[in-house]
């Protein structure tokens, strides 16, 4: 088959059909398996969405109770996991301890070369639910805190509120993580995804393909825009700095971050989500500072780029949220992390119903063929 040119960036090329989810990018909306991520933020929770992206359907109430009990079953992680997690070197970056933590689960998992389907399911079950004690645990470490033993009581998101923070979450904070979880669940073939189904279509293993994915979400265009757009949001005095802010930075050519999107040409509906909850979490906190400062960032930038179709997207009020929550900021994007596990596997095991190795090409623009020189003659 013949080369037709270089697709840079894989823009808008479509490596697989999915079930899973799309987006309309046009529209701002985005649908796991057909619901709207507004009525499953609203009405569901992070167990059964994660039960809808695996099985492509939402369960009944007792294949519910037995998914949430097999994922709250298995939080738990080896205690060598911990003690060789707890020598890495204190400054190193969280994502970095987590790819190492998952690489370890997957060493300690006598079961992860398995290959048939329900070895798999159950594979994809435990990396789901260690991978956000991880979180918790690494965050804990890198504090000097050790690490605390998951709450059975509480359910996935709130169980990992309380193992990061060491406090039991109230009822919105409880809601707004399971939300969290919920719209950093799933979001087509982004980065991450697509790092994690190529090491995926070599039927290598999970964990492998997981890690590729922490990998690639780690970076600033990506996962990392969370973390970097609440560093800008605190670095800004008064809303009316903002506007200076943002002047100065387009003027030298700098990205803001939490903006832009490859497929959304109009607002993220998951920084709608999460802007209205930063309402109410900035109301229950007396605190509305980072709230009115993101909020005059948004109307400066639609002002100036909004004819760019460059809009807010998830990152610039997810973080203000965890801030809110008592998170600090380097943990964000392992929490990013610890949704989208679901949604890499998702699209792995789709992957794998009917697998192809992932394998592109490269245009070549060198010189043609011709004799080596020996070195003495060059
Ligand atoms: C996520 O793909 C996903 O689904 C990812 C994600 C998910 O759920 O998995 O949605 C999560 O990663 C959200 C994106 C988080 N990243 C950021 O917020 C970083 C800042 N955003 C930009 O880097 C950028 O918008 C991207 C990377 C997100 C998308 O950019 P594209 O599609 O590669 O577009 P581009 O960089 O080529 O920009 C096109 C134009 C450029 O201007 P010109 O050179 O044409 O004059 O738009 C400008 C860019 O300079 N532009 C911005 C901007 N984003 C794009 N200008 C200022 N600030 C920005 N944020």
């Amino acid at each position: 088959m013949s080369i037709t040119g270089v697709y840079k960036g894989l823009d808008n090329v479509p490596i697989k059909e999915t079930v899973i989810s799309t987006i309309d990018g046009e529209k701002g909306k985005l649908y796991y398996v057909g619901y709207s991520v507004e009525e499953l933020a609203e009405k569901s929770n992070y167990e059964e969405v994660s039960f809808l992206l695996l099985h492509k359907r939402l369960p009944t109430g007792e294949e519910l109770k037995d998914f949430s009990n097999k994922l709250m079953k298995e939080r738990t992680i080896p205690n060598e996991i911990w003690s060789i997690l707890e020598k890495t070197p204190p400054g190193a970056p969280l994502m970095d301890k987590l790819k190492a933590g998952v690489d370890l689960l997957g060493l300690f998992d006598g079961e992860a070369e398995k290959t048939d389907k329900a070895a798999r399911l159950s594979t994809a079950i435990r990396i789901i639910s260690k991978i956000a004690t991880l979180v918790a645990g690494v965050y804990r470490l890198k504090k000097g805190l050790q690490p605390l033993e998951p709450d059975p009581g509480l359910n996935h998101a709130s169980n990992f509120l309380y193992m990061a923070t060491g406090k039991k979450p109230n009822a919105l904070e409880s809601k707004i993580m399971d939300v969290t979880f919920i719209l950093h669940a799933e979001h087509e073939l982004p980065a991450s995804s697509t790092a994690a189904l190529v090491v995926a279509s070599t039927l290598s293993d999970l964990y492998s393909a997981v890690s590729a994915g922490i990998g690639a979400l780690k970076g600033p265009l990506h996962g990392g825009a969370n973390e970097r757009a609440l560093e800008m949001l605190m670095s800004i005095k008064t809303p009316e700095e903002a506007e200076q802010y943002v002047l100065r930075e387009l003027a030298s050519k700098r990205k803001i971050m939490g903006f832009g999107h490859r497929v959304y040409k109009t607002f993220d509906p998951r920084a709608l989500i999460f802007k209205s909850y930063l309402e109410q979490l900035s109301e229950m906190r007396k605190d509305r500072k980072l709230l009115e400062i993101a909020n005059r960032i948004e109307s400066v930038m639609i002002r100036e780029l909004g004819s760019k179709l460059i809009y807010p997207n998830i990152d610039l009020y997810s973080g203000p949220v965890f801030n809110l929550l008592g998170l600090d900021k380097e943990i964000f994007t392992p929490i990013f992390a610890a949704a989208r596990s679901v949604g890499w596997i998702a699209h792995i095991l789709e992957y794998w119903e009917d697998n192809r190795l992932i394998r592109p090409r490269a245009v070549y623009i060198g010189p043609g063929p011709r004799r080596y020189v020996p070195v003495d003659e060059r």
